[in-house]
């Protein structure tokens, strides 16, 4: 998704934009640009594609001064919405040369500001929403008003969701920013202050953080930061001290980040959980504080893998607790009335804390009266400061477009919160709590195990690589991750993938089965499945190409599958409760191999954004 970086009072300005810049592009962007005050003009170089085309454009300019001059830059990653991908289209938008914006979300009235501004004169050279904003400070500039003043006045024209930097040839020591709902942080410096669309973009400058308020707006300049909330009052705003994450950005001798995040898993986990628990199996959540005084309806809504996670989530919880849950898609739970008959409490979950579906879900769950709480994997991030109460996954960064880590993360944090509210309510014997409380410190070692079982899976992904489609299923606690494993291969390799709940294959998606279409089931004893095997049965017979990831058991029970790729041994009980948690190794190994075979751009898949800030 798109990102912002801007630098004032600092020599090589525009070098420093571009080096955060760099730490925006896991976001996914497919164009980007900088504008910077340089001998007196503005000059605006921009590129389609990656980040080193532009840098190979700032190269070749005529002004070699470009790097070493400016004191105030502007840079931009795009991820197309409005208007295609092109130079035209990329940020920084201008007007006469004289005003440049980089802009984050979208201007939903643009199109009524557009017309007005191309009857009084305007010239637009893009088809962005964006573009209308530096003429609109253009106008207001013209009319007399200083850079303060005409970013006011834009602002009380604007709706929608954004937030942006705008600089002026007129105002050279000032930048004007402003956030409504779309991330922005400023950081301070030594006579020199940053902007970026997150703290992590700017920490090679500075580690004092300002996170702007929704509906904030601040003149930065300098020596000198103002910032004013949406009733146009001066508003102090806390500073934060990040700690700069170095080494952030290395592969440390993996092809790609993804590999690398797959592989961290065994240590993440362990992270995560240690907050978590005191000793072995004593959970430490204070549930009254998040809602669950009594036994109500707990509603989860996230968007993507999270979504998935909170469908285990769904299992394990009303299972363990006996605590009924409404899962929701973000997306959808904000555009409803919904009801809330029975709930005291909403889960968010996301691993940025910036999917803006996620975010308004968040807030209309406020609005309806909800105590809102966040697992969320960014610290600091606008879901984990507007939540009621967070948990946080410590998966540590990243980057890697396709969720991996924090998958599994969140995925341990609801299995605790699921055995704290199962203890809470009595559902289960405490020997038995005890019992699934003491597995949890097994995972690690678990997963491990589980990783070992690469080769496997790369035959496997080496076999399906140019399928053209491919069937995931599963069963009970394995269906989820059965849509987690076609999302996850679908978005990076490109094969078209769906996921279905085993038991559904005959109520329509059968027909889709024809000769050597690949159906893979994740399996494991649960006392159903033999149901789910003959759900596969049925797919072979059509002349499917098998492929079972299962336990022993299971893999004796379907001798025909052409792929059988078994699990290792573990404890009956652990291996049905943890499947999701095991399973996703597989899920995840096969995507990412299937993907590196066919040459994708596993990291930054097309189209995708790490990040979704739009709706
Ligand atoms: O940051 P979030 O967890 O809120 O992101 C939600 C989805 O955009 C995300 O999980 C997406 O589906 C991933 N690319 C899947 O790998």
């Amino acid at each position: 998704m798109c990102g912002v970086v801007a630098v004032i009072g600092k020599q090589y300005a525009s070098q420093f934009v571009v080096e955060g810049l760099k730490k925006l592009e896991y976001r996914g962007y497919d164009s980007a640009g900088i504008a910077s005050l340089c001998g007196g003009i503005l000059q605006t170089v921009k590129s389609e594609g990656k980040l080193t085309n532009l840098i190979n454009n700032l190269s070749q300019i005529s002004n070699a001064n470009l790097y070493s001059d400016s004191k105030i830059s502007i840079g931009h990653t795009r991820w197309a919405t409005h208007g295609n991908i092109s130079v035209e289209n990329a940020h920084p938008l201008t007007s006469e040369n004289r005003v440049a914006v980089v802009h984050n979300g979208i201007i939903e009235n643009y199109e009524n500001i557009k017309n007005n501004l191309i009857s009084e004169g305007y010239v637009f050279k893009s088809q962005t929403d964006t573009e209308v904003l530096p003429h609109l400070f253009m106008k207001y500039i013209k009319l007399g008003n200083n850079f303060l003043q005409a970013g006011r006045l834009v602002l009380q024209e604007i709706k929608g969701a954004f937030a942006f930097v705008a600089m002026s040839l007129d105002f050279p020591n000032e930048l004007f920013v402003s956030r409504n709902s779309s991330p922005i942080a400023i950081g301070l410096g030594d006579k020199c202050n940053f902007v970026g669309s997150d703290a992590r973009s700017i920490d090679h400058l500075t580690q004092k953080i300002i996170y702007l308020e929704d509906g904030d707006y601040a003149l930065v300049q300098s020596n000198d930061v103002e910032i004013f909330n949406k009733n146009e009052e001066k508003a102090n705003r806390k500073i934060i001290n990040i700690k700069a994450e170095i080494g952030l950005v290395t592969k440390g001798g993996y092809k790609h980040f993804m590999e690398k995040e797959i592989f961290e898993q065994p240590v993440v986990i362990p992270q995560t959980i240690s907050p978590f628990m005191n000793g072995i199996s004593e959970i430490k959540i204070d549930l009254n504080k998040f809602g669950f005084k009594n036994k109500n309806t707990l509603l989860i809504a996230a968007a993507g893998t999270s979504y998935y996670a909170a469908m285990v989530g769904k299992y394990w919880i009303e299972h363990i607790a006996d605590l009924p849950v409404i899962i929701d898609l973000a997306s959808e739970y904000r555009y409803r009335k919904p009801s809330i008959f029975g709930q005291a409490a909403m889960l968010v979950i996301s691993q940025s804390g910036e999917s803006l579906d996620t975010l308004m879900a968040l807030r209309h769950g406020k609005e309806l009266g909800l105590i809102t709480n966040a697992i969320v994997n960014v610290e600091g991030s606008t879901i984990d400061r507007e939540a009621d109460f967070s948990l946080h996954t410590r998966a540590g960064s990243e980057i890697g477009v396709a969720s991996t880590k924090s998958f599994t993360s969140q995925l341990v944090v609801l299995f605790i919160i699921a055995l704290a509210l199962g203890k809470k309510f009595k559902n289960f014997k405490l020997s038995q709590i005890q019992k699934y409380s003491n597995y949890i410190h097994t995972l690690p070692s678990a997963i491990a195990r589980m990783l070992n079982m690469e080769n496997e899976i790369k035959s496997v992904a080496h076999n399906i690589k140019n399928a053209k489609s491919i069937i995931f299923l599963g069963r009970g606690l394995l269906y989820p991750l059965a849509l987690e494993g076609a999302l996850k291969l679908k978005e990076i390799s490109y094969i078209h993938a769906e996921g279905f709940a085993a038991g559904e294959m005959k109520h329509g998606p059968i027909a889709l089965i024809e000769d050597q279409v690949p159906v893979i089931m994740f399996l494991v004893s649960d006392g159903n499945e033999d149901k789910a095997i003959s759900n596969l049965q049925e797919a072979f017979s059509r002349g499917a190409q098998i492929i079972l990831i299962a336990d022993k058991e299971c893999i004796k029970k379907a001798p025909f599958a052409h792929f059988k790729i078994e699990i290792p041994n573990f404890e009956t009980d652990f291996k049905y409760f943890l499947s999701p948690i095991l399973m996703a190794i597989p899920a995840q190994l096969l995507a990412y191999h299937v993907a590196n075979e066919r040459g994708t751009d596993v990291d930054q898949p097309r189209n995708l954004a790490k990040s979704v800030t739009v709706e």
